[in-house]
């Protein structure tokens, strides 16, 4: 199976980007996929939720180290610093220091390929490379959708989404046009949906409306549950934290939706 490459992202904060990152890679590893999630994030949100729990405190390279060292045409084998979870599946670690990265990459020859050209090695170990970008329409985010396959866009079931699902598909336009044909949405999923609340039912109609003629609308919805948020405090996935709970086995429905298409 070829390596699939997943950028998640939402300009918007809060949408369960990082909670989709790696609920869907360990549903995904659970099915025997090999799965490298990559922490786009400074804030190392991702980082966090598998377990490390200071990723500034983290000895080993991170996403930082390796594109400063693409710029800087340093050797460092592109595996290194990656952290294997016992769910099965390896992260590349962020933290703080992605943020200073920014500048750098903005001034560097091929600013949009860094993610790509450190990435690109990795893809013969993997059947799944999966980034969880930051709610920004920055640089960052714009290499990892050169560097993908597919956008996945987790919209949260509490309000419209409006500019900021305008401004992403615009941005994954320009990308597509610029620089990476084949770049695609992967589709939408909405996440943090309450069943008790009508408004959560209104928005997730709205979306399917709006966006479903132009874009796949998974049909697996993405509860929300209080063991969902407690996850990634014991550093874990839904599946070990609440196995046999609703979100658990949304999460397994909606691995399946994605390799379906795959
Ligand atoms: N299904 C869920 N049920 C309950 N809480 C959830 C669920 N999914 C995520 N959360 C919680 O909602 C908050 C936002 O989720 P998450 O961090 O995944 O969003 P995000 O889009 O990555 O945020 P950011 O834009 O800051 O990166 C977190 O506190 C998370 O633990
Ligand atoms: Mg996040």
């Amino acid at each position: 199976m070829p390596c699939r490459t997943i950028a998640v992202a939402n300009q918007k904060g809060g949408t369960g980007k990082t909670a989709t990152t790696l609920n869907l890679g360990t549903a995904l590893a659970r099915m025997g996929k090999r799965v490298l999630l990559v922490d786009a994030d400074p804030q190392g949100d991702l980082t966090k939720s598998l377990g490390w729990k200071d990723p500034d405190a983290l000895e080993s390279p991170t996403l930082a180290d390796h594109l400063n060292a693409m710029i800087e045409g340093t050797a460092l084998d592109p595996r290194e610093g990656t952290l294997s979870h016992d769910e099965g599946i390896d992260l590349m670690p962020a933290n703080i220091e992605l943020a200073g990265m920014e500048m750098p990459i903005l001034m560097a020859m091929s600013r949009e390929q860094l993610v790509n050209m450190w990435m690109s090695p990795l893809k013969a170990h993997y059947d799944f490379i999966i980034f969880d970008c930051a709610p920004t329409l920055g640089i960052i985010p714009v290499n990892a959708f050169v560097a993908s396959d597919s956008v996945l866009v987790p919209v949260s079931a509490e309000y419209l989404p409006a500019s900021a699902m305008t401004g992403l598909l615009k941005t994954v336009g320009r990308v597509r046009r610029q620089i990476n044909p084949s770049l695609e949405v992967e589709g939408i999923l909405v996440t943090l949906s309450d069943s008790r609340n009508n408004l959560s039912h209104d928005i997730e109609q709205t979306i399917r409306e709006r966006y479903g003629s132009t874009y796949r609308v998974f049909d697996t919805v993405i509860p929300r549950a209080v063991s969902a948020a407690e996850a990634p405090a014991a550093g874990m996935s839904v599946f070990s934290y609440d196995g046999d709970g609703k979100v658990a086995h949304a999460f397994e429905r909606f691995a399946e939706e994605v390799l379906d298409r795959g």
